[in-house]
């Protein structure tokens, strides 16, 4: 098959599109033919050499995609050949082909295209994850989401309204912040132009309004983020962007019984992963078929044109996902 290699020898590490070896198949598997894939800001942390697949995960990038199977193992009963699927991968996304478990696989509706499917995977079962099995979010508490205007920002603030929670965002532009307001944030700030805390304070007059927080940016939001934590509030890790090191008055978790929440995806074992999309499919789902939620795709690349694609997320130019078309 065709697939992204890095040539990690030259300057920049280039992405090439070239021939590797077919994946195999296990019993319980399907080999899908893939038509997308979507990049995460991962790939390039992988590409840097800075993230490593985990044991067992393709070296190929890519995290998720959308395809029609094109062969099944021996032991797969509910799936067929020509189906269109959609599924979250430990990596091997940028590629002709890729081998799937089938536990991890959702039917891709008829009406959906195969671009729409590959933006679903990584950033909306990450939102779910982190907001509602990590953090535990609740219909009409308050949720505070750093980075609205990235991938999992985008995921995050339509299934936290769609879930009856006020939410309020961070963006870096002005654009994004008006396109997380279109998505339903209630309160969108543009972080580079005001305190992000102190304005949520003065919005909601209240010293500590927050009940969770979903963080991308790490050690130059910490304190900030603690203050605005309400009784009982969670702060959840999913990224460290501006550093990871930082200090923490331990009183301030106690007082007011504050938990702090690290967590990541694509190392965890394939039970938790199947656990997580499926309670994710049983929550969401519905509102994915009727409309209310959509993925939401930035711009589509041809696979070929990845090196180009990967430079608008470093200077992050999108908003929601770019997704590159494998034909
Ligand atoms: N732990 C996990 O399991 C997991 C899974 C998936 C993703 N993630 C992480 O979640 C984050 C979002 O992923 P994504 O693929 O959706 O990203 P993305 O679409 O590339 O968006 C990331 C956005 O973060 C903002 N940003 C970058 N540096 C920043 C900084 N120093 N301070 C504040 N904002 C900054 C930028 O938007 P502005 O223009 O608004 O600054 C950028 O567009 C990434 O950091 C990724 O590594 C973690």
């Amino acid at each position: 098959m065709q697939a992204i290699t890095i040539q990690t020898e030259q300057e920049g590490h280039p992405l090439v599109w070239q021939t590797v070896a077919d994946p195999t198949y296990q019993a319980d598997e399907v080999l899908v033919d893939i038509q997308a894939t979507a990049i995460n800001r991962a790939d390039l942390f992988q590409r840097a050499g800075h993230y490593p697949p985990p044991p067992g995960a393709s070296e190929i990038l890519g995290l998720e995609m959308a395809g029609q199977i094109k062969a099944v193992g021996v032991d797969v009963t509910n799936w067929q050949v020509g189906d269109r699927v959609c599924a979250l991968l430990p990596g091997g996304g940028y590629a002709e082909l890729v081998n799937v478990p089938t536990d991890m696989l959702m039917a891709l509706p008829d009406d959906w295209s195969y671009e729409q499917g590959a933006a679903i995977s990584e950033v909306f079962l990450t939102a779910y994850v982190n907001l509602f099995m990590e953090a535990n979010l609740q219909a009409e508490e308050t949720v505070l989401i750093h980075g609205g205007g990235s991938g999992v920002g985008t995921a995050a603030i339509q299934m936290a309204r769609q879930a009856g929670c006020r939410v309020f965002t961070t963006a870096g532009t002005a654009e994004k912040v008006a396109y997380c307001e279109k998505l339903g944030a209630e309160l969108a700030i543009n972080y580079k132009q005001a305190d992000f805390a102190k304005q949520i304070q003065q919005y909601t007059d209240h010293k500590n309004p927050v009940d969770v927080i979903l963080d991308i940016v790490g050690a130059d939001y910490f304190a900030r983020n603690i203050q605005l934590l309400n009784l009982r509030g969670r702060l959840v890790f999913i990224s460290t962007l501006s550093g990871a090191k930082t200090q923490l008055d331990l009183r301030q978790l106690m007082g007011r019984r504050l938990r702090v929440i690290g967590s990541v995806l694509r190392s965890r074992s394939l039970v938790e992963k199947v656990e997580i999309k499926q309670r994710f499919l049983n929550q969401f789902w519905p509102s994915f078929l009727d409309g209310t939620i959509k993925p939401i795709i930035d711009s589509v690349y041809p696979i070929q044109q990845v090196n180009e694609a990967h430079e608008q997320i470093r200077k992050n130019r999108n908003i929601g996902k770019i997704v590159l078309k494998v034909v």
